[in-house]
């Protein structure tokens, strides 16, 4: 509080411009006022720094608008149901929601995803939290938008090996599921279009806001404590972390690819966005994947190999591990044991409030009736 403001910062009354004179003594004893505050409040509740100007480029506005499948609540709902529906895999055992789990952060807990029949994926499932502000899509950026990535999972053999044949019979089979076509997409048919724009729709809705860090850039002073702010600029800080050069705006993801020298592993080189795109400097390169909710998925990194945020610090810290094509922007940083720990802190503020997602209750065909239609009251005779 070194400005020379007439006015007591702790007390926040005006001082009058004649007392000029008085300065001296009045900012005595807004000194002591000021300890005083401190001293009494609790830890949790110090006031941190407000935001600078720039530091409102991480903040999450609306969604942005898709011209071509404006969400509305009939296209939500029919794409909830076919995001959490097994039946839409070849063996009725894989659903979206089995790698992409809204209780592990909307990914799955392990290093790589797991696939029909237990097939082990050569890849980390990214959350799909947020996929609404990105403009990439998958790790090497394959996809150009959620609409043409949602029959990606189903076509791969590996993940859910859909019959196409099987699933649009499926659907129009059941009573339940025509009738939420219809309210989603009047007078179009149930076809690989209408199921694509459906879960595009439905990931849209997934939103992780309002969080501790978004709070402190509304203005809640007390919504970080001093080490978590001490992390974000150690987090925004070229000189520091540089992690912003790459884990920009609102999303934290600049939406680009770089190689920041995970291992590769001998014998089984993952390309990355090189096999999209020929450039050397696309070699092992990756994309930035989002920060928010990023506490709730670990463990890291396209392949898993960083089991906690700590260890993806320690990585950043050391420059990377494959020297190879790395980038210019990844170098051994230098941090103390502070610094990194003020940083995994900081990226702990990034967990939004969680959404409260109702597992859906899947339509039924009247083909299969539950159990609970025309029961016979005498289990022995049901056998027969
Ligand atoms: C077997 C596990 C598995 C299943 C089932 C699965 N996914 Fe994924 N998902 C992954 C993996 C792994 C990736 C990353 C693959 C890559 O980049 O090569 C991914 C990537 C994505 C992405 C890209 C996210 C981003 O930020 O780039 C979206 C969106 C997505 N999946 C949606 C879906 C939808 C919709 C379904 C159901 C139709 C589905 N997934 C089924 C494992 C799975
Ligand atoms: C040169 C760009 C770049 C810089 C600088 C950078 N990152 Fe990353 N970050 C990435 C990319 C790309 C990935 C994914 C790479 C991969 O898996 O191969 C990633 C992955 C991560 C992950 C794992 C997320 C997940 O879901 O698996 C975390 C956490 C992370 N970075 C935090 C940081 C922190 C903290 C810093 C600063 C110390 C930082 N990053 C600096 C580009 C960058």
């Amino acid at each position: 509080m070194s400005n020379a403001s007439p006015r007591c910062l702790a007390s926040s009354r005006p001082v009058h411009r004649t007392a000029a004179a008085r300065l001296p003594a009045v900012a005595g004893l807004c000194a002591l006022v000021a300890l005083t505050a401190v001293v009494a409040r609790p830890a949790a509740a110090q006031p941190v720094p407000a935001p600078v100007a720039a530091d409102q480029a991480f903040r999450l506005g609306d969604l942005p608008p898709v011209a071509a499948n404006p969400i509305t609540p009939a296209k939500a709902a029919l794409g909830h149901a076919l995001f959490f529906d097994p039946r839409l895999s070849g063996n009725g055992t894989v659903s979206c929601a089995s790698c992409h789990n809204p209780s592990l952060g909307w990914s799955d807990g392990l290093k790589t995803g797991i696939g029909i029949n237990g097939t082990v994926l050569s890849r980390a499932t990214p959350t799909i939290v947020n996929v609404a502000y990105n403009t990439q899509f998958m790790w090497d950026g394959r996809s150009r938008s959620l609409e043409d990535q949602a029959l990606g999972p189903m076509k791969a053999a590996e993940e859910m090996k859909t019959d196409f044949t099987s699933m649009m019979r499926m659907l129009s089979s059941i009573d339940g599921y025509r009738d939420l076509f219809e309210k989603a997409f009047p007078g179009e048919p149930i076809g690989e279009a209408t199921v694509a724009k459906a879960l595009a729709a439905f990931q849209r809705t997934v939103v992780s806001k309002d969080s501790r860090f978004d709070r402190w850039l509304d203005g809640d002073r007390t919504a970080l404590t001093p080490q978590e702010w001490r992390g974000f600029q150690v987090f925004k800080d070229p000189a520091k972390g540089n992690c912003a050069v790459c884990h920009s705006g609102p999303n934290f993801t600049d939406n680009g690819y770089h190689n920041i020298g995970v291992a590769q592993a001998h014998g089984k080189e993952d390309p990355g966005r090189f096999a999209v795109r020929a450039l050397p400097s696309m070699k092992g390169a990756f994309k930035t994947p989002t920060l928010r909710d990023v506490a709730l998925t670990a463990p890291y990194f396209r392949d898993g190999s960083a089991a906690s945020l700590m260890e993806v610090v320690e990585h950043y810290n050391r420059g990377g591990d494959d020297k190879s094509n790395l980038s210019r922007d990844v170098r051994p940083l230098n941090l103390g044991r502070q610094e990194m720990e003020d940083l995994v802190a900081f990226m702990h503020t990034l967990t939004g409030r969680q959404p409260i997602v109702a597992l859906p209750q899947l339509p039924q065909s009247p083909r299969a009736p539950t159990a609970s239609v025309a029961r016979p009251s005498n289990p022995v005779s049901a056998r027969n």
